[in-house]
């Protein structure tokens, strides 16, 4: 279903972000601490939206990957990103060999995925250590609490609260290292201890 409905909207993800949301992605990126030598993985990359905030933090384009299931999204983000490997499939079948990575960011998609805790389960595995995992929306959980209701077979759950973010710290091992939940950006993220 996430396949083909966003295989149909690809010309609405392809227009142009509006610049207070670009904004807002840069400090996404930014909060993220990426330095020339990350690799860096950008989970339902879909068109791209993320990659040239990356790319400007000085991240290498062979060191930066984009994995996303809507075959049309990623032959936006491919168009326009050469440079960049792109991985068409489930992330939670996203080999685990193409790892480890410095940074895996899941921004505009959280609440897309069916299972969170086992899309966690896999970006731990996948992230090496002192890694981040980076959650977050430029419109704010608010947002996605809108698309819950109004599609909920394409947005099944909502952005998850500091408790929830927590609990998955405890169990995986992890550090909340950021949370921020504000009216119009949410960022959560958390890290994979350096031992
Ligand atoms: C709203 S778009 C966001 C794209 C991009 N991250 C951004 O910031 O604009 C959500 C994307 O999630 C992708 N997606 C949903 N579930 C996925 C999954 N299980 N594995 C990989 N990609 C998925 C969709 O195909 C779609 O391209």
């Amino acid at each position: 279903m996430q396949k083909s409905y966003f295989d149909r909207k690809v010309e609405y993800f392809m227009q142009p972000v509006p610049a207070e949301v670009e904004r807002r992605t840069r400090a996404i990126v930014e909060a993220a601490g990426l330095a020339g030598g990350s690799r860096v993985l950008d989970v339902a990359t879909g068109v791209g939206v993320l990659i040239p905030h990356i790319l400007e933090r000085g991240v290498k384009a062979g060191n930066l990957m984009g994995c996303d299931l809507s075959e049309q999204m990623l032959a936006g983000a491919r168009a326009r990103y050469p440079g960049v490997f792109f991985w068409l499939g489930d992330f939670l079948d996203f080999p685990r060999s193409l790892g480890p990575f410095d940074a895996i960011f899941f921004n505009a998609c959280f609440g897309n995925f069916f299972d969170q805790r086992s899309v966690i389960d896999t970006a731990v595995h996948l992230a090496d250590r002192g890694g981040r995992i980076v959650i977050s929306h430029p419109m704010g959980s608010g947002f996605v609490a809108a698309l819950h209701k109004s599609e909920p077979e394409i947005v099944p759950h909502l952005l998850p609260a500091e408790d929830k973010l927590s609990e998955w710290a405890r169990d995986f091992r992890l550090q909340l290292e950021t949370f921020r939940d504000e009216p119009d950006l949410y960022l959560a993220i958390l890290r994979k201890s350096p031992q």
